[in-house]
Formats: structure tokens, C-alpha cells, sequence
């Protein structure tokens, strides 16, 4: 290789390298353009949500100041009702399993409001009617084959189901 040689590669070389830099110039250009920089002025939460991501996890309650901190979150807690409120709305109750079975009388199952509900009532009182859905009774399963449901809400479904 003699030197005119080295000097065309290297002028060609650098060529490219410049090529490259403005390239590499006018992409940042074309994407700032495209995407601009947020501004963070215009979006109040930003910087509320940003505060919350590094604020620190637990905080130290000590004295006389931590007790009473405590004892109102203790407060609050023991006020607090619990997840997912409980439904005792016979219609709702009723809504969810027993109307697939009571409202054609799946396996011979007492239609709702029909006379061998009100059958079933005077022949056994209301009293048995709750025990026997609690607890099942030949082809239908105990509460209807939901156990998460408490017997106030089966009572509430049966007195639905009454005509
Ligand atoms: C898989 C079907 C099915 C589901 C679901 C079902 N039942 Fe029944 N239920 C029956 C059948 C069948 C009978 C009749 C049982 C018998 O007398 O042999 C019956 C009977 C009853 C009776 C009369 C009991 C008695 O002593 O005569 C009540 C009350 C009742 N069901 C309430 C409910 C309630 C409330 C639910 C929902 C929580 C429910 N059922 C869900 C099938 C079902």
C-alpha cells in the first residue's frame, strides 16, 4: 500500500464518519420534533406522582406524637368496614345461584312465588324452609352451592322466593 492510497481511504473514511454525525444530528432533530420534551408545567400530577414513587416506604413513630399517630390508624382500621360490602338483598342473593334451579325448576325445584312455595311455607314454616336451603335438601346443594353465603342472606332469598 503506498501512502496516495492511505490518504483516499482516510478521506473517504472520514467522509462517512461525517455523513454519519449529521445523520446521527438530524435524527435527534426528527425525534424531538416528532416526540417533544414533556412539559412538566402542564400536568399538575406529574410531579405529585413522582413525589409519591420516591417517597420512603414506612416512617418512624416514636414519643408521645408516634402513639397518638398509631392509635388513630388503629382507630381508623377498627372503623374501616370490611372488603367488599355484604349484600343482604334477597333479590340480589337470589339473583346469583338460586334463580338458575328456582326459576324453572331444575330438578323439580319449587319455582319461586309458586304455590308449592307458599306449600312449602304453611306446611313447614319459614323457619325450616331457611334451614333446609342453609343446610341443602335432596337435590339442592347447601346454600345453594355457595358457601361464602351467610345465613342472613340465604334468609333473605328464601323470603324472596315466597310468594
Ligand atoms: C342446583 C339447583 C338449586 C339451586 C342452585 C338452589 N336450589 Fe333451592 N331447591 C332445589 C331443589 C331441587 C329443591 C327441592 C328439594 C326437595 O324438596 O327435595 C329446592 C328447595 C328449596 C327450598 C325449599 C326447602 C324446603 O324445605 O322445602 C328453598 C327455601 C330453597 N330451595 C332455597 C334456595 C335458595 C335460597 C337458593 C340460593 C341460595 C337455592 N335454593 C338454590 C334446587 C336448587
Amino acid at each position: 500500500m503506498d501512502q496516495s492510497e492511505d490518504r483516499a481511504f482516510l478521506r473517504q473514511f472520514s467522509g462517512v464518519i461525517v455523513a454519519f454525525i449529521v445523520l446521527t444530528i438530524a435524527l435527534i432533530f426528527l425525534a424531538r420534533y416528532m416526540q417533544p420534551e414533556p412539559d412538566s408545567s402542564a400536568n399538575p400530577s406529574q410531579g405529585i406522582l413522582a413525589e409519591q414513587r420516591i417517597a420512603p416506604v414506612g416512617a418512624v413513630r416514636a414519643g408521645e406524637a408516634g402513639a397518638a399517630a398509631l392509635a388513630e390508624m388503629q382507630a381508623a382500621v377498627d372503623e374501616a368496614e370490611p372488603a367488599g360490602e355484604i349484600v343482604v338483598d334477597g333479590s340480589t342473593v337470589y339473583g346469583g345461584l338460586c334463580k338458575t334451579c328456582h326459576d324453572t325448576g331444575v330438578a323439580a325445584a319449587p319455582i319461586k312465588g309458586s304455590e308449592q312455595m307458599a306449600a312449602r311455607l304453611t306446611e313447614k314454616g319459614l323457619e325450616t324452609l331457611v334451614y333446609n336451603a342453609i343446610n341443602g335438601l335432596n337435590a339442592m346443594p347447601a346454600r345453594g352451592g355457595n358457601p361464602t353465603l351467610s345465613d342472613e342472606q340465604i334468609q333473605a332469598a328464601v323470603e324472596f322466593m315466597l310468594p
